[in-house]
């Protein structure tokens, strides 16, 4: 067995973490959806796949280096997103509190000096700084449009792509 269990047990948490986040973009979707916002819906929709892929990720390392796997319950999303700078805002929140949880599991991988499991969280370190710094974006542009304008969004969200 490459990894230790109790950084088996604490990557295998961070599955179900991912998994909720996907969750909780997919309800952040279904909003915009219903606010006929379209391209707004499907930038979530996608986040909420990559949310999914992270899962898989971490799921299969622990998988591939001998951990045994117990999957976690997943928490369910908050259902009510008020608004555009509610759905970001808490994007945003969800990101910062990621970057900590996958920052705890690199804590844990440096203390046992296992470098492979170190090599392999280097790459949602990197993933980290461009989720907050682009909810982060988003949620400044939300703010700046205010309700009125906030279908200016679409325009943005699609050209970025
Ligand atoms: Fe998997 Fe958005 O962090």
């Amino acid at each position: 067995m490459l990894i230790k269990q109790e950084l088996a047990d604490k990557i295998v948490e961070q599955v179900g973490n991912e998994f909720a986040a996907s969750a909780q973009y997919l309800a952040i979707a279904v909003y915009f959806d219903q606010e006929a916002m379209s391209q707004t819906a499907g930038f979530f929709y996608k986040q909420a796949e990559e949310e999914r892929e992270h899962a898989m990720k971490l799921l299969k390392y622990v998988v591939e280096t001998g951990g045994k796997v117990v999957l976690p319950a997943v928490s369910a999303p908050k259902a009510v997103i008020k608004s555009a700078e509610d759905a970001f805002q808490t994007s945003l929140n969800w990101e910062l509190e990621v970057t900590g949880q996958i920052n705890g599991l690199m804590d844990l991988a440096k203390k046992q000096n296992d470098y492979l499991a170190q090599n392999f969280l280097n790459w949602f370190v990197d993933e980290q700084l461009e989720e907050v710094t682009t909810m982060e974006k988003y949620l400044n542009l939300v703010r700046k449009m205010g309700d009125k304008n906030i279908f200016m969004l679409e325009g943005i969200i699609a050209r970025a792509g």
